[in-house]
């Protein structure tokens, strides 16, 4: 969905904090998008940006394939700024040299500024910034000159600043760079002269009115799950084609303690919104009989959930149009940067691309955070807007082996006790997810005078930024006790909490 507005390009060259570099951006409230290095100057011009930015990478501009963009990107006449790859890149093609650093600096290092440049201003001389860097600029370019140093490299930064073109060997977006958010602040009002017109209220008029003019008079669906990223799409669109647009929640039998309810409950009361409720749970749970390999599991679950959205859709009849609540890393990760250290390995929605609509994509250019900036502005309530991750194939992933109801309802009252304990310690929103799993183990223990051979639950806490790696949470004892006392003596049919504690990697924050 081409949003048109001022725009500053990233040039990804694989650096790990290229997403950082656009993020820090588009806090400024500057619209920003990453692009791959290799963009030609053509298709930059027609994008009109307010400047460039070159990301970082971890390639040496010496290596055989080293990435590369058009030199004549410098010539354009946009402001550049060139970040640690990015900078000896910028030196190397307009003419400098870059060499293997005799010393390699990684971590925070002192460094001294001249701060009568643009991108400079404001910051003291002497401050501390985030360096991670084998080579470094050895000679500038012409018409260059050398604006900052530190100990081990003499020239930290270099800029031309008639020309608009500016080079740091640190990372600015990084927050161990003190000044980096000022910096890069300086780059986009000092140097690119933006206006900082990126605010969620006029992303969501412009939406609003980009899918009123492509879905015209046809009708649009929606799968709902109730997670952050399906409601903020649902409402948004809701808001552009009101009466066209039909909501379809699909309760697989497979979800938490009462979370159907909450969740078409809570829009109900908020929205007035075409919601269908589907209760497809004995579809699911007859596919899922004598069912135990996890991938088998998974691929019944994805299948089901087509059938049944189809059939729906199918139903309410002139549906041309699919809302999915594709978020922003998926789209540079498809294809549109070459960072390789992201990788999106779920299909969120829960949907393939390929299911004979077209496709409504509202979230396509947000980032997680921003996305809940527009869902708050959308007024949609809180406890949907930081709930944690569920999985699509929901508790079928956490009970290891067959689904069975009896194990559903265990799982069920387990993992709704996790939660439950987590918000009353004010734990719930300081970590990424914290769930039950069921694995199947009996085990003996002792209630009151009897001995019991019952199921045990495994507690899985893990705190992450992206889902992407993870580390176990280390909760204070007195949490995990409330939760194992709480566990055991309310879920009939538990007689052991057990928690896992081992990080993604190894092993996976599901355990299916
Ligand atoms: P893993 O288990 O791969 O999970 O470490 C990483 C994150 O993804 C969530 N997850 C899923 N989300 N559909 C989803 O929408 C899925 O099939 C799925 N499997 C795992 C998981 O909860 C964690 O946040």
């Amino acid at each position: 969905m081409g949003i048109k507005r001022e725009v500053v390009l990233v040039l990804d060259f694989g650096g790990q904090y290229t997403q950082l570099i656009a993020r820090r951006i588009r806090e400024a409230n500057v619209f920003c998008e990453i692009v791959p290095y290799n963009i030609s100057p053509e298709e930059i011009r027609k994008k009109e940006p307010k400047g460039i930015v070159l990301s970082g990478g971890p390639a040496s501009v010496y290596a055989k394939n080293a990435p590369k963009c058009d030199k004549e990107i410098f010539e354009l006449g946009y402001p550049v700024l060139g970040i640690c790859y990015g900078a000896q890149l910028m030196t190397e093609l307009l003419g400098g040299k870059v060499a293997p650093a005799p010393v390699k600096e990684y971590g925070k290092t002192e460094i001294v500024l001249n701060n009568t440049i643009p991108l400079f201003k404001g910051i003291e001389r002497d401050t501390v910034v985030w360096m991670s860097h084998t080579d470094h600029i050895e000679l500038p370019p012409p018409d260059f000159k050398v604006v900052a140093s530190t100990d081990n490299c003499p020239i930290a930064a270099i800029a031309n600043v008639e020309k608009k073109l500016y080079a740091v060997q640190f990372h600015p977006e990084v927050s161990h760079t003190h000044r980096g958010t000022e910096i890069i602040r300086n780059f986009l009002f000092e140097v690119c002269d933006c206006a900082a017109d990126w605010t969620m209220d006029s992303l969501i008029e412009q939406t609003v009115k980009e899918i009123k003019a492509k879905v015209g008079k046809h009708k649009a669906v929606c799968a709902l799950s109730g997670g952050v990223d399906s409601s903020v799409a649902a409402v948004l669109v809701d808001r552009a084609i009101h009466d066209q647009l039909v909501c379809i929640f699909v309760d697989t039998g497979l979800l938490r303690k009462n979370e159907g309810d909450m969740v078409i409950e809570t829009f109900r009361k908020n929205y007035d919104m075409n919601i269908i409720r589907v209760d497809a749970k004995d579809r699911f749970l007859s596919r899922l009989k004598g069912v135990t390999d996890p991938e088998e599991k998974r691929k019944i679950i994805g299948n089901v959930f087509i059938e049944v959205f189809k059939e729906e859709a199918l139903k309410i009849g002139d549906v041309k149009f699919l809302v999915q609540g594709t978020l922003y890393p998926d789209v540079i990760e498809s294809g549109n940067g070459v960072s390789s250290t992201i990788k999106s390995h779920h299909n969120v929605g829960g949907l393939p691309e390929d299911i004979g609509f077209e496709l409504i994509e509202p979230l396509r250019m947000l980032f997680k955070d921003e996305v809940r900036q527009v869902g708050k502005e959308l007024g949609i309530p809180e406890e949907i807007l930081y709930r944690q991750p569920f999985p699509g194939p929901g508790l079928a992933v956490r009970i290891l082996g067959e689904v069975t109801e009896e194990k559903l309802e265990i799982l069920r009252q387990a993992d709704s006790i996790v939660l439950r304990e987590m918000k009353k310690f004010g734990w719930y929103n300081k970590v990424w997810q914290s769930f039950a799993i069921l694995p199947g183990i009996k085990s003996v223990g002792v209630m009151g005078d009897e001995r019991t051979y019952a199921y045990a639950i495994i507690l899985r806490v893990v705190d992450s930024y992206d889902g992407m790696t993870a580390d176990w949470t280390k909760l204070p004892y007195e949490i995990l006790e409330s939760i194992s006392t709480s566990i055991t003596n309310e879920v009939p049919g538990i007689n052991r909490v057990l928690y896992d504690i081992t990080s993604k990697p190894p092993a996976t924050i599901e355990w299916e």
